[in-house]
C-alpha cells in the first residue's frame, strides 16, 4: 500500500469525523477519532478528574471543625461526592485508552496539572460557603456546558455530576447567607471569604482566549463549547445579583452593569498571580501533592487486597 494512499485514507477519516461532528453526531469510545481529539481529551479529563481528587483537601479539612452535625453530615456528604466524580471521569477517561494508575502517578509526581484554586487554603468556617457558591458555581457553569461536549461518555458523566454541584452550590450558599444574616463577626467573616475567593474563582475558567492556544481546536471539534472569557462572564453575571441579594461586596471596584450588553464588566484579572501557582508556587501546592501521596500510600493494602480479591473469584 503506497503512503499516499494511507495518508488520503486518514485524510478521508478526518473529513467524515469533522462531518459528523458538524452535524452534531456525539462520538463514542470505539469511532474512528484523530490521535489528536483522543490526546486532547485525555488531558481536559485528567486535569479534571485530579482537580475533584485534589479538591477534596481544603474542604476536608473542616469536616472534624463543622459547626453542627447537621453542618458536618452535608459536608461529608459533598466532599465524597468529589471523590465520585474523579471516579466518573478517571472511569471516563479510560474508554479512551488511558490507564487510570498511570494518570495517577501523573498526578502524583508532579506532571499532570489540577485547577489552581485547590491550592490556596482555607481559613475558616466561612470559606466553606464561599467555595460551594464560588467554586462549585464556577464547575458548574463549566461543566453544564462539557455536559453536551461531542465525546459520549464524558458528556454523560457531566449529567451527573452537574446534578450533585447544584447541590454542592446550594449548601454553599446555604452558609453564606446565614453568616451574612448573623452577628457583625459573622458577616466580617463571611465578607472576608468572598474577599479571599473572587479573583480565584475567576481564573478558574482558565486564561484569556487570546493566550489560550488549545480553544480554536477544542471548540471546533465540540469538546468546549464556549470560550475560557464566555464562561467567566456567564459565572459573573450570574453571581453579582447573588451577592446582592445576601448585602456582600464583591472585591472589584470596577463592576459595572452594560445597559448596551447586558452583561457585568469586571476589572484586570492579575494573570501573573495565576501562572506562579500553575507553576507550582502557590500557598498550598506542596501540601496537596503530599496530601495525596500519603493517601495513596496508606491506600496500598486496599488496592493489593482489591486486586487479590478478583484474582481469587477468577480462580472460582
Ligand atoms: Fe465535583
Ligand atoms: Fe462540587
Amino acid at each position: 500500500m503506497s503512503e499516499d494512499f494511507i495518508i488520503s485514507e486518514e485524510g478521508k477519516k478526518l473529513e467524515e469525523f469533522e462531518q459528523r461532528i458538524k452535524s452534531g453526531d456525539i462520538i463514542e469510545p470505539k469511532d474512528w477519532m484523530p490521535e489528536r481529539y483522543r490526546k486532547q481529551l485525555i488531558r481536559m479529563m485528567s486535569q479534571h478528574a485530579h482537580s475533584e481528587y485534589v479538591g477534596m483537601l481544603p474542604e476536608g479539612n473542616w469536616i472534624t471543625r463543622a459547626p453542627s452535625l447537621r453542618r458536618k453530615m452535608i459536608l461529608l456528604a459533598k466532599v465524597q461526592d468529589e471523590a465520585g466524580h474523579g471516579l466518573y471521569i478517571y472511569s471516563a477517561a479510560e474508554t479512551l485508552g488511558a490507564e487510570r494508575g498511570e494518570l495517577y502517578q501523573q498526578l502524583l509526581n508532579g506532571t499532570a496539572k489540577y485547577s489552581s484554586i485547590f491550592n490556596y487554603p482555607t481559613l475558616s468556617w466561612a470559606d466553606m460557603g464561599v467555595i460551594g457558591w464560588f467554586v462549585d458555581g464556577a464547575a458548574i457553569v463549566n461543566q453544564t456546558m462539557l455536559a453536551k461536549c461531542s465525546y459520549g461518555p464524558y458528556a454523560r458523566a457531566m449529567v451527573r455530576i452537574c446534578k450533585e454541584e447544584n447541590f454542592h452550590k446550594k449548601q454553599g450558599y446555604e452558609i453564606v447567607g446565614t453568616l451574612a444574616n448573623g452577628t457583625l463577626r459573622q458577616k466580617e467573616m463571611i465578607q472576608d471569604a468572598v474577599n479571599r475567593w473572587w479573583w480565584q474563582s475567576l481564573m478558574m475558567f482558565g486564561p484569556p482566549d487570546k493566550d489560550s492556544p488549545n480553544s480554536a481546536e477544542l471548540m471546533r471539534w465540540k469538546v468546549k463549547l464556549k470560550s475560557n472569557d464566555e464562561l467567566r462572564q456567564r459565572f459573573v453575571d450570574l453571581t453579582v445579583p447573588q451577592a446582592e441579594a445576601v448585602n456582600l461586596t464583591l472585591p472589584d471596584p470596577d463592576l459595572k452593569f452594560d445597559e448596551k450588553t447586558g452583561h457585568w464588566d469586571y476589572g484586570k484579572i492579575n494573570w501573573d498571580e495565576f501562572w506562579n501557582v500553575v507553576k507550582g508556587n502557590g500557598p498550598m501546592n506542596k501540601e496537596r501533592i503530599r496530601a495525596r501521596r500519603e493517601a495513596h500510600e496508606n491506600g496500598t493494602w486496599v488496592r493489593e487486597a482489591a486486586i487479590a480479591y478478583s484474582a481469587k473469584h477468577k480462580r472460582g
